[in-house]
């Protein structure tokens, strides 16, 4: 299994160029699943979960083809010749069960594995569930798997989310886009990536209304067409690598970065003392002085501080001047990176959803092992800010996520290589 070795650094500089949204991307490949008509995803990240997306897309009788190293993908669905999503592809991944939706509302069958549970938490599927039950579908929990069925097609109707969840809005969203009549779903989550769907839709032929806001409204039509989209950037790599910079000093340029997409991030950035700027081609940050300030953060569903981006502004934190706490409301179990952290001697005190972290002046170098992707970037920016050599194992976590990532840090001057261990 593949290490990254990272050894303390001084001032980075230069520029990292931002890939497309993973989690745009993961909820865009299964809407060509909606039209017999070709879709083409222009700016694709190259990423695993990618390739885990096109394999279960395969697996159903899409074709799916990189162009350009990956960062077209190619997709047509016009022969669908199985319906079932198997449990071996979606295990690995939990995107997979955006398939769903999309399948019975194109073809009124769909048999999908259930995802099951994951480092981070439970992370049930209910809401998926009862959003399609909301339009008419017919399920049965059996062997674990969902047999969703709508005999006479999905029908509009009104879908009340009791809590805001990304995943199950965005296979209503599909669904609602093929259902007979209009679907309001109240409640809806707001992230850019339900945006960047719902345009993708749109020149499709879909009719949607609200997107960004709780309240979507979806007027059906008979059928969808094909279209060319580029995926969104990824907030949460432009987050991370925002970050650099402030563990190290010095000055990073984001390439593709927009201040509307991590706003609520940007306003912790500044109470702890770090300084961004829009500039002719992303975000330009630096910190302000040598220290960063200690501050307290809550994660929240868009547009609040993303869970994404909790792990690696704790990481930031354990080296700041005072006692910062941070509260996740999200995942109930999502502090894995702890332990972690205060082997390189971080202060923490993990109790439920807070964690509090007490600044130290420096941090040490450690092994130090990933267990789930944004906690393993969350090592190596705390491993770019310690006093000596860290080795993050485990690795794999991060090819999930993040492309390039040694490529990216390496340009704007970071000490970091990868191990390749047989
Ligand atoms: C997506 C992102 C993930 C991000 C998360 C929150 C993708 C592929 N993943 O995940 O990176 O961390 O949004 O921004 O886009 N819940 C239920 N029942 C459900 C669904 C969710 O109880 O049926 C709960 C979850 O356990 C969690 C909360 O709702 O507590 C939010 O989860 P959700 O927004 O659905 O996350 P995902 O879509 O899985």
């Amino acid at each position: 299994m593949d290490s990254i070795i990272v050894t303390g650094n001084g001032p980075l500089s230069g520029q990292i160029s931002i890939a497309g949204a993973k989690n745009a991307c993961l909820t865009l490949m299964p809407a060509t699943l909606l039209s017999e008509e070709p879709l083409t995803l222009t700016n694709a990240p190259r990423l695993s979960d990618i390739a885990t997306m096109s394999e279960l897309l395969g697996s159903l009788g899409a074709e799916v083809t990189q162009l350009q190293d990956g960062k077209v993908l190619a997709m047509s669905s016009h022969d669908l010749n199985n319906h079932t999503a198997d449990y071996d592809i979606v295990r690995k991944m939990r995107a997979s069960i955006l398939v769903l939706g999309p399948m019975l509302a194109r073809d009124g069958h769909a048999i999908v594995s259930l995802p099951g549970g994951c480092a981070i938490g439970a992370r049930p599927v209910d809401l998926h569930l009862r959003a399609l039950e909301a339009l008419g579908a017919e399920l049965e929990l059996k062997d674990g798997y969902v047999h969703a069925k709508a005999p006479g097609g999905l029908k509009g109707g009104t879908i009340d989310f009791p809590l805001v969840s990304v995943g199950a809005t965005e296979n209503a969203l599909m669904a609602a886009t093929l259902a007979k009549g209009t679907t309001v779903i109240n409640n809806a989550a707001r992230e850019p990536e339900i945006v960047d769907l719902a345009e993708c839709l749109q020149k499709m032929g879909a009719q949607i209304e609200g997107e960004g806001t709780s309240t979507i409204t979806i007027q059906g039509v008979d059928r969808l067409n094909g279209a060319t989209h580029p995926v969104v950037t990824d907030r949460i790599e432009l987050g991370t690598y925002m970050l650099a910079p402030a563990f190290c000093g010095g000055e990073v340029e984001l390439l593709g970065g927009r201040m509307s997409l991590v706003g609520a991030f940007c306003e912790k950035l500044d109470e702890a003392g770090i300084d961004v700027t829009e500039t002719d081609h992303g975000l330009s940050v630096r910190r302000r002085h040598d220290h960063i300030k200690a501050i307290n953060v809550t994660t929240e569903p868009f547009p609040g501080f993303p869970t994404d981006l909790q792990a690696q502004m704790m990481a930031l934190l354990c080296a700041a001047e005072g006692v910062s706490v941070l509260e996740e409301t999200i995942f109930e179990n999502r502090f894995m990176h702890a332990p972690e952290l205060m082997r390189m001697g971080a202060q923490i005190d993990v109790q439920g959803g807070t964690a509090t972290v007490t600044g130290v002046k420096q941090l040490k170098g450690a092994p130090v092992m990933a267990t789930d992707l944004r906690a393993s970037v969350s090592l190596i920016l705390a491993g770019l800010a310690a006093e000596g050599e860290t080795k993050v194992s485990r690795v794999y976590h991060l090819d999930r996520g993040y492309e390039h990532v040694v490529r990216k840090l390496s340009g704007v001057g970071a000490n970091i290589e990868r191990i390749h261990n047989s």
